[in-house]
């Protein structure tokens, strides 16, 4: 991932309009882990990342920028809500339940290239054993001409298996135990064995039970994986996972606020989460966490954090956790025009996701401009009067806009629709300006 700042900010311009502060803030920080590993390992050992801590109010694009983030990077990257752990001891996840998800997400990245990479092996595999089931075999001792008609009848079934036209046929299959990835990771490495041992166990006791009818279809599914595991070397898989990971992992912890402890909450502050910032401490500052794949090191996994800070501020976090994030950032509210951009500038607005539901009925929908602009305007506006959610406040704007039109749309099929602003204004003007209805239905 060599990415230059300006090519992570213009990527990310396509799906987020304005905070661009917060762009160049994370798209430095990810350059910086590039440049820092073209470097040579004593200086790499030094070079520590600069954690960021995002701050902004509710729906103004924190999140929405690390999930993009996290498809265009192709490094180990996993997004976890800070309110959902507790201190050790207390019923809940632990801190630590972060890096070994890092962990597991680094090995699907890994597995999913060498996949990739063994494709025409794993099509193969998948093939003959289908085959296999469906063309009975050919004795031992048939003769030459037998053969090439059995050869030919191999062929021809290979390529009705491959065109899917075997899809709907019932074949029995032996499964073998792929359940693997589906154990808890959030178990410690001990558990994880235990457990793991367990299920060895029971498949043995259940061989039989593995066979089962499945479609043609199906099987492909199943033995897809079965052939992963098979074919591919999970060793140098983990080997090389656990690697990026420690090396090139991010992880974005959103809802930070959630666990600082604000003078304006007191008594209702929970003591677990005082603890949870300490045990985040070790792990942002760097320290070895064991994970069922081996032991990994946090100390060059970039940590974003992401809060709104609506009740706590960040000097309400503890002063060692607020000095391990060095970096901040601050992001804009969401104005009027910022929101008319939204509609109409995203890679995959809303409007487009409207139009392209509707397009479903057969039915054409098209916005006028000054539709758009009013949209925008009556959403500024209840952000204003009531609760300033952001930008999720243009998806009940528009919901209540075009609810009817999509309840009715089957009646509507071949047919044009044109929102346009009158029509925005008969629906939204009155549950705008009143106060109780706007609270209820915005
Ligand atoms: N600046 C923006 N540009 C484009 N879309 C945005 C922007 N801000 C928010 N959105 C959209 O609004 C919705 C909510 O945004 P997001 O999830 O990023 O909020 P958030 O800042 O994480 O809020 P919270 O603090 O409540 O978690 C998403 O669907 C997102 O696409
Ligand atoms: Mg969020």
């Amino acid at each position: 991932m060599n990415l230059t700042p300006k090519e992570i900010v213009s990527y990310l311009d396509d799906y987020v309009i304005g905070q661009t502060n917060a762009k160049k803030t994370i798209a430095l920080a990810l350059r910086t882990r590039y440049r820092r590993m073209q470097l040579d390992e004593t200086l790499r050992n030094e070079i520590m990342p600069k954690n960021i801590l995002m701050i902004g109010s509710t729906g103004v694009g924190k999140t929405e920028i690390s999930r993009r983030l996290a498809k265009m990077m192709k490094v180990p990257f996993i997004k976890v809500e800070a309110s959902k752990y507790t201190e050790v001891g207390f019923v809940g996840r632990d801190v630590e339940s972060m890096i070994r998800d890092l962990v597991v997400n680094s090995i699907s990245i890994v597995k999913a290239e060498q996949e990739e990479l063994n494709l025409s092996k794993i099509d193969n595999y998948v093939l003959n054993k289908i085959v296999e089931k469906l063309l009975p075999p050919l004795p031992q001792a048939a003769s030459e001409s037998k053969k090439d008609d059995y050869q030919r009848l191999l062929e021809g079934m290979e390529k009705r298996v491959e065109s899917g036209e075997m899809d709907e046929r019932m074949i029995e299959l032996e499964i073998e135990k792929i359940n693997v990835e589906f154990n808890d990771t959030n178990l410690p490495p001990e558990m994880a064995k235990v457990q793991e041992s367990f299920s060895k166990v029971f498949a043995q006791i259940n061989k039989e039970d593995n066979k089962k009818e499945v479609s043609v279809k199906d099987a492909k599914v199943l033995l897809r994986q079965e052939a992963s595991v098979k074919l591919l070397d999970m060793n140098s898989v983990t080997v090389e996972a656990l690697r990026r990971a420690e090396d090139g992992g991010i992880i974005f912890l959103d809802e930070i606020d959630k666990i600082a402890l604000s003078e304006k909450s007191q008594g209702r502050n929970d003591p677990s989460k005082e603890g949870v910032q300490r045990d985040l401490l070790p792990i942002v500052e760097g320290s070895s966490v064991s994970t069922k794949y081996g032991t990994i090191n946090t100390d060059h996994i970039l940590f974003i954090a992401a809060g709104a800070f609506h009740v706590s501020k960040p000097s309400d976090l503890i002063p060692e956790l607020q000095g391990r994030f060095p970096l901040r950032v601050e992001l804009e509210s969401l104005t009027e025009e910022t929101l008319y951009q939204i509609l109409t500038q995203t890679q995959n607005s809303l409007l487009k996701q409207y139009t392209a539901l509707l397009s479903v009925e057969g039915m054409t929908l098209t916005f006028e401009d000054e539709a758009i602009r009013s949209i925008a305007k009556l959403s500024f506006r209840a952000n204003e009067l009531t609760e300033d959610i952001g930008a999720r406040r243009l998806h009940t704007v528009l919901e209540q806009v075009l609810e009817e039109i999509s309840y009715d749309a089957d009646e509507h099929s071949g047919e044009e629709v044109v929102i346009t602003a009158s029509l925005v204004h008969e629906k939204l003007d009155d549950v705008v300006e009143d106060d109780d209805l706007s609270r209820y239905i915005l």
